[in-house]
């Protein structure tokens, strides 16, 4: 017998809560596998409420006993929740349940981790740990007891009072369930201070395991900045007395902004020279932001319902991105970022599991923390800023704030502000929101008797449930290059709101260059017929360093495409204009190591099916690699002298200026170890003092494929270290030919490390396969088996991580009918899974279509 399929739940039905929380009392008995959880609500009917029903959510909750205004009663419980009859005036529920943290292997409410118990609520995690109307929209302030034998026991909120084996917490703030956190056990603290602009003391602290101590530094640099950028950028000031993180090692995602009490992945707070890449750092710096941030932008104004995840999201990516474009370089932070986008949320956007910014149904809500909610809802902001300009977008923000501190909020909400500071109508740009889907923009010129016209025309292709799009307002950054480079008109900003528009510009002498989408001002991909000669023609001169990038990465890509498609041979103009690109010493080292990156695999993949030509995964590696060899032989000299030229000989640091030299040091070494076969890469992983220059060495060595000596060196090096050890499992999946991919990662799952039980360890090795094309696409199926195989046996143990890692499979229908039919079994083997989470089968039935 099957069970019931799980049903979508609509935006279109919410309703209010029947009952709202005043106050909340929680008691913690810990124990490993039986954990008592006493709780104290007050509440009382809703005025608001359109129904009397008392029902509370909770999960896999064994209760030992409930009373009402101290009287015991007997629920219905069902494997959903809890229903009561209850006075119709305020009242106080009572409830004692027993929970099991030590078996939570699904890493949600209430589990353990290394010996060490921590809370991941979001987004319905709370009903795993009490009866709680578990929805983010009931908002109470929170008083927590908790009793046990851990030497450190925190929640949110302020420390109100301790003894041996007990401590209570009280946070003043009103809070939704979804950010309440426990933590408890043996951590130690790096601990810091920052005094607020208006004079508040506020004590920092990083909880760590003891040995981990010497990790903290850069965190807590990260975290001061960011308390200083909200204040300064955003007036936005920290509003307790303590403010903590603690790291876990066990974590589904990056971190999370429960109030007062962070909770962060090990991966995206502990770093040390030795142990952490710039690439590392830069990350660490950007999330401790980003939950930081949330503090205003989630936490005192929250999301109504889970359908407006992006309100709190959107906005917070786009204030961490913000944040790390005045903290770095404003055009390498936009330049990753796009790439980024292109790669996780156009490839979203253009399979099976399109949805909009804002979804209208879903299944499970966990599914829904997407590089379109997150990412397309952050380009929605900057769009937003763009149409009403700086100083309209910082009044409107200050009127969200003022308006909203405290509430629950809706999407109409946000753009409400806006368009009561600005009196625009922002009826067509909430199609952003609602309508899944990136829009394609053709571009056509003409120029006559000095005026130049650009033809616009939009079009979004179809996505899963929406047939139909309607126009976008699509704000377009265009500037004007004259024949000798020069700019001959400035940035300006074109509204688009037709599906076909015109704008003229007169008075030119001769036919301009267009920088069309400068600064990548909408989440579009720009389509115009144009010449190799212009494209490096912008390399060259483009003022907007985005559109510079850009047109050196167009050229890169339409060689690749006609090598693949046509069998031609390594482009000359891409090949020289790029040389030229790379010798240019006024150029930001950093920038220049972005343009020497190619287009992904999976990027020529997708352009490749949108022109009608089925992607031969295998092919375009094949392609890449041609183009690799022959830049490194024509770069040969170039490559030599940027090795020397920009080697870092100063003492470590992961800031941008060094990070930047170190990035072009290694694309030159990956040039370098194309000519020598690994001699070079080879001295630099031995003398490497930082993790950045080790695995750089190690990376290009592995390339070569004379990498044993330094994998084995490496693991002997690093064995003890959870966080290195996952870079050991990827990189060697990562850089493999295609034909050894999946045995090597189905080696690396009987190491005696791998371990289903780590998501950092699952996706350092399945993700490293699903993310390297031609050997998970290899055509003997053995990639897709591996994966498959690994994501059933780990949806039982924890369905949110299996999941995701589905979207590994999302672009099948790009494929040729052989891969397809391969894929189709595997998607079909794991929807027979007896026992399948909801999770993974919402996501296989989609993937599925
Ligand atoms: N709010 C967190 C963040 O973006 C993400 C937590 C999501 N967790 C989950 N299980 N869906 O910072
Ligand atoms: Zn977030």
């Amino acid at each position: 017998m099957k069970d019931a399929a799980p049903q979508p739940i609509y935006l279109r039905d919410y309703t209010p809560p029947a009952y709202l929380v005043d106050r909340v009392h929680l008691t913690f008995r810990l124990a490993p596998h039986t954990t008592r959880v006493i709780s104290r609500i007050a509440f009382r009917p809703n005025p608001a409420a359109t129904s009397r029903e008392f029902f509370l959510h909770g999960e896999a909750l064994r209760l030992i006993r409930a009373r009402i205004d101290g009287a015991e009663i007997t629920p219905e419980l069902t494997a959903e929740g809890l229903r009561a009859d209850v006075p119709d005036a305020p009242f106080t529920f009572e409830a004692e349940v027993e929970v099991d943290p030590g078996n939570n292997t699904a890493l949600e409410g209430l589990y353990m981790s290394n010996g060490m118990y921590c809370t991941q609520c979001e987004a319905e995690g709370f009903r795993k740990i009490t009866y709680y109307p578990d929805r983010p929209d009931v908002m109470g302030v929170f008083t927590v007891r908790i009793e046990g034998p851990e030497p450190v026991m925190l929640s949110n909120g302020n420390p109100v009072a301790q003894g041996a084996g007990w401590a209570e917490w009280h946070d003043p703030w009103p809070k939704p369930a979804y950010l309440f956190a426990l933590v408890a056990g043996d951590l130690v603290a790096h601990s810091d201070s920052f005094t607020t602009r208006s004079g508040r003391h506020v004590d920092l602290n990083i909880w760590v395991r003891p040995g981990d101590e010497g990790k903290c530094a850069f965190g807590m640099e990260a975290l001061k900045k960011s308390m200083k950028w909200d204040e300064e950028v955003y007036g936005r000031e920290y509003d307790l007395d303590l403010f903590n993180i603690v790291a876990v090692d066990d974590f589904n995602m990056g971190a999370m902004e429960n109030k007062g009490l962070n909770i962060f992945n090990s991966s995206a707070v502990l770093a040390s020279p030795e142990t952490a890449t710039d690439a590392n750092f830069e990350r660490i710096e950007a999330i401790i932001a980003h939950e930081y941030f949330h503090n205003w932008t989630g936490n005192r104004i929250t999301c109504r319902d889970w359908f407006q995840l992006c309100l709190k999201e959107g906005l917070t990516v786009y204030r961490d991105s913000e944040f790390t474009s005045d903290m770095r370089s404003s055009p390498v932070k936009r330049i990753s970022d796009v790439i980024d986008l292109r790669a996780r949320q156009f490839r979203e956007d253009q399979g099976p599991l399109a949805h909009p910014v804002r979804p209208d149904s879903f299944i499970e809500i966990n599914n829904f923390y997407t590089a379109t909610v997150y990412e397309k809802g952050a380009e929605l902001i900057g769009m937003l800023k763009r149409l009403v300009g700086d100083a309209a977008y910082r009044r409107a923000l200050d009127l969200y704030f003022d308006r909203h501190d405290g509430q629950a909020c809706t999407i109409e909400d946000w753009l409400r502000v806006f368009e009561d500071v600005t009196g625009r109508d922002l009826t067509q740009f909430k199609r952003w929101y609602e309508d899944a889907g990136t829009p394609r923009l053709r571009v056509t010129e003409e120029f006559d008797g000095g005026t130049y016209t650009l033809h616009f025309e939009q079009q979004t292709p179809p996505t899963p449930g929406q047939e139909k799009k309607r126009a976008r307002v699509i704000p377009i950054a265009l500037g004007l290059l004259g024949p000798n480079g020069d700019e001959v008109m400035e940035t300006r900003v074109l509204e688009m709101t037709e599906a076909r528009q015109s704008f003229s510009f007169d008075g030119l002498a001769a036919r301009p260059v267009p920088s069309i989408l400068r600064n990548f001002s909408a989440p579009v991909i720009l389509q115009r017929e144009t010449t190799n000669a212009e494209r490096a023609f912008l390399l060259a001169h483009d003022t907007d360093p985005f559109n510079k990038w850009e047109a050196g990465r167009a050229l890169a890509r339409d060689g690749l495409i006609a090598m693949i498609r046509e069998g031609a041979g390594p482009d000359p103009t891409y090949l020289d204009a790029v040389q030229r690109m790379a010798r240019d010493e006024g150029l930001d080292p950093a920038f220049r190591a972005l343009a020497l990156g190619l287009p992904g695999e999976d990027d020529l993949a997708q352009t490749l099916f949108e022109v009608g030509h089925t992607p031969d995964p295998q092919a375009i590696w094949e392609a890449l690699e041609r183009l690799r060899d022959a830049r490194a032989a024509t770069m040969e000299e170039t490559a030599r002298g940027l090795y020397a030229r920009h080697q870092v000989t100063a003492h470590y640091r992961p800031d941008p200026d060094q990070a930047g030299a170190r990035a072009l040091v290694n694309a030159a070494l990956a040039m370098i170890t194309r000519r020598d076969g690994g001699a070079m890469a080879q001295a630099q992983y031995d003398a490497a003092d930082n993790m950045t220059q080790q695995l750089a060495g190690w990376s290009c060595l592995l390339q070569a494929g004379t990498g044993d000596r330094a994998t084995e060196a490496f693991y002997a090096q690093w064995k003890h270290d959870r966080l290195v050890i996952d870079k050991w499992f990827s990189l060697q999946i990562i850089h493999a030919a295609p034909e050894e991919t999946a045995r090597i990662a189905a080696r690396l799952t009987k190491h005696p490390d791998f371990t289903l039980r780590n998501p950092n360890r699952f996706r350092a090795t399945l993700g490293a396969l699903a993310m390297s094309p031609a050997g998970f696409h290899h055509a003997s199926g053995r990639g897709y088996r591996l994966l498959a195989d690994m994501l059933i046996r780990l949806d039982p143990l924890n369905p949110q991580t299996t999941a995701r890692m589905c979207s590994a499979f999302e672009t099948w229908r790009r494929y040729d009918d052989v891969r397809q039919g391969l894929i189709a079994a595997e998607l079909d083997r794991i929807l027979a899974t007896p026992g399948l989470s909801r999770d993974t089968t919402e996501m296989v039935n989609r993937i599925r279509g």
